[in-house]
């Protein structure tokens, strides 16, 4: 592909994961990228959607700069229990089920995240995510990636008419973990739901290719329909979700670091040990137009 020839003619080792999503960049530091290795970096993600760039040493404030090389930030959203995460960086939101002096430092817990697209539930969700592995558990809370792209080119012909020109609405009362989000009241009537009204079919800014954009399945409602109609049509698009081929697992190591594209994948966490301790440190790079 041509980013593959762009990333080779500035010295990037981009090894694709050949399942339609994902590539492993081996041999830079991301602290010390020059604006070249950045552009191949760049044309690299666009290629594959997901990267993995592995043993970095990367502090909060060399997370922040390198991420915010793609654009602005988002704030991280207030923890569960109302807090920020980290004192002075309000980009860094913290991904963790460990407890200190009987408070969450992070969120999501050690169960399982159900696929999503980050903060897909406010109008303009963030083009980007970047994920930093600090520590890891031995086994459990991998993560997961699916491509959108791939699964609407897989759409049957008549569901692609069918859901061209919908809107489906992304649900903004629960987080990926199952837990209410800080400051909202829960409602199960996905009708009544608070969330932002996005298209089924998302076209790619930067590459110009379409997507199926679902966000999340719990209280999600295609707009206009009876919510039977919703059900089963949500239904019958999350079945295509699952039966995917192209998935790409991440079997994480401290110092790895996630970068994927968050207009045209979904992710999920698998369990782990309650008693691991599992820390990552996210930012969000902040899209730059409401899906369309
Ligand atoms: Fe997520």
């Amino acid at each position: 592909m041509m980013g593959d020839l762009l990333a080779s003619r500035v010295g990037l080792d981009v090894v694709e994961t050949e399942k339609g999503v994902g590539a492993e960049v081996r041999g830079i530091d991301l602290r010390t990228l020059d604006d070249r290795q950045f552009a191949g970096l760049h044309q690299a993600w666009l290629d594959n959607l997901v990267l993995l760039v592995r043993d970095q040493s990367l502090s909060d404030a060399d997370l922040i700069a390198f991420s915010r090389r793609f654009g602005d930030l988002d704030l991280a959203p207030i923890q569960e229990t109302g807090r920020r995460f980290v004192e002075g960086l309000p980009e860094l939101y913290v991904v963790s089920n460990v407890v200190e002096g009987g408070l969450p430092i992070g969120s999501l817990g050690n169960g399982e995240a159900v696929w999503h697209t980050d903060m897909s539930y406010i109008e303009q969700p963030p083009q980007a995510s970047a994920l930093y592995a600090l520590e890891v558990p031995p086994t459990g809370g991998n993560t997961s990636f699916v491509s959108m792209y791939a699964v609407y080119d897989a759409l049957p012909d008549a569901l692609k008419a069918r859901i061209a020109g919908l809107r489906v609405k992304h649900d903004g009362t629960y987080n990926s973990g199952g837990f209410v989000r800080q400051g909202v009241v829960p409602s199960d009537d996905p009708r009544e739901a608070p969330g932002a009204l996005h298209p089924l079919v998302y076209t790619h800014p930067e590459t110009g290719r379409p997507a199926l954009y679902l966000g999340r399945r719990r209280n999600a409602y295609v707009e206009g329909l009876e919510l039977a109609e919703s059900e089963a049509l949500l239904d019958e698009l999350w079945a295509q979700v699952e039966a995917s081929p192209a998935t790409w697992t991440n079997v994480w190591r401290p110092g790895d670091l996630v970068l994927w594209d968050n207009r045209c994948t979904m992710h999920r966490r698998d369990p782990f040990d309650a008693g691991e301790r599992r820390v990552m440190h996210r930012t969000q790079i902040k899209g730059e137009s409401r899906p369309a």
